[in-house]
């Protein structure tokens, strides 16, 4: 890959392509193109081809995405399912008609089936039902990935996809209604310790087994993909390491300095019992990540608090 290539990066304001952005600029990278969705709305067709024609961009990133937390999934089913097949189907489609030659989709965890074996292996896709609470989101994804594996099939191009698990880091959404749980404990916690307050309400019963992944690590995964031709389809990120949600809420307790008690509201989904990846494919290729996950919650609770003003909420 040529440091002159000319790489469109969608969704280079979130947490992700920021990341994305800032990795390929530290590495030499020269020619990033983003684009807010104010100015271009990615739901658009035509806006989409009419901006690749102008552009036309080498490479394409899709980290642009409609996302959230379980709450917001479950409130708005169908933006979560059409928005997103919306968007990338534009920009999967675009590509292709310009001769684009690599494109690298981002999917999620979710695409797996809600009780398929752990860890969780690539070749379990669509071997049973998804979790409800996110099926709209994990079905819109999973359609991304089978777009890419076609054109891919027929074209012979480089398309791939790749799967994070759960990832965290700076410029993340900290809105408490539509933002990951790792977020949302860390503002949680933060609001009560500044509030003096006795008790924090986390949702759940905590047992459910989660794995992280700094987003730093994920873009250093983007980078892998770009620089390399991955012989596969889709490959999944992840660290291959989990904690139960109590093991991380005392984690994120303990780095935001706050001294009062959890309590647990199990009238609230918990979601899959367990989502550990198997990141033996990208590994067997050379890649692993490099934050471990107290070190990333630390700087991102330091990001947090520097820019506490400004974080993002999405509304939804
Ligand atoms: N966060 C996670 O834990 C996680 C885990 C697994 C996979 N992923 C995947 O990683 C990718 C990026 O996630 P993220 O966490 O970085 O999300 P994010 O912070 O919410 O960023 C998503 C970006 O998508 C853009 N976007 C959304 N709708 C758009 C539209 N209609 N037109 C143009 N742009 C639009 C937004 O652009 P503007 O800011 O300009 O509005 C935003 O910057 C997604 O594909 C997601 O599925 C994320």
């Amino acid at each position: 890959m040529q440091k002159s290539t000319k790489i469109y990066i969608a969704g280079h304001n979130g947490m992700v392509g920021n990341a994305i952005w800032r990795t390929l600029t530290s590495k030499g990278y020269t020619n990033l193109l983003g684009v807010s969705s104010k100015e271009l709305d990615l739901k658009n067709q035509q806006a989409v081809k009419d901006f690749f024609a102008i552009e036309k961009p080498e490479v394409v990133i899709d980290a642009a995405a409609k996302v959230g937390g379980i709450l917001a999934n479950n409130n708005f089913p169908y933006q979560f399912l059409m928005e997103n097949m919306q968007i990338q189907n534009n920009l999967i489609d675009a590509a292709l008609q310009s001769s684009v030659e690599k494109f690298i989709f981002l999917g999620s965890s979710c695409i797996y089936p809600k009780l398929a074996p752990q860890p969780l292996k690539e070749e379990y896709l669509l071997t049973d039902s998804l979790e409800p609470t996110n099926e709209w989101y994990a079905i819109a994804k999973i359609t991304g990935v089978k777009a890419c594996q076609a054109i891919r099939n027929q074209f012979g191009k480089d398309y791939v996809s790749l799967m994070p698990t759960n990832l965290y880091g700076t410029h993340d959404n900290f809105d408490l209604n539509s933002s990951h749980v790792l977020p949302a404990m860390m503002r949680k916690f933060h609001e009560a310790k500044e509030n003096n307050n006795a008790a924090v309400t986390l949702w759940g019963s905590g047992t459910p087994m989660r794995e992280f992944l700094f987003v730093d690590d994920m873009a250093e995964a983007v980078v892998f993909a770009l620089e390399n031709k991955l012989p596969e389809y889709l490959y999944n990120v992840g660290t291959g390491e989990d904690l139960t949600i109590k093991q991380l809420a005392e984690t994120i307790q303990k780095i935001t300095g706050y001294q009062g008690e959890i309590i647990w509201d199990s009238s609230k989904p918990d979601g899959t019992p367990r989502k550990l990846m198997d990141i033996s494919k990208m590994q067997a290729l050379g890649w692993k990540h490099q934050v471990q996950l107290e070190e990333g919650i630390q700087k991102t609770y330091t990001w947090f608090i520097e820019n506490i003003e400004n974080v993002k909420e999405i509304k939804l």
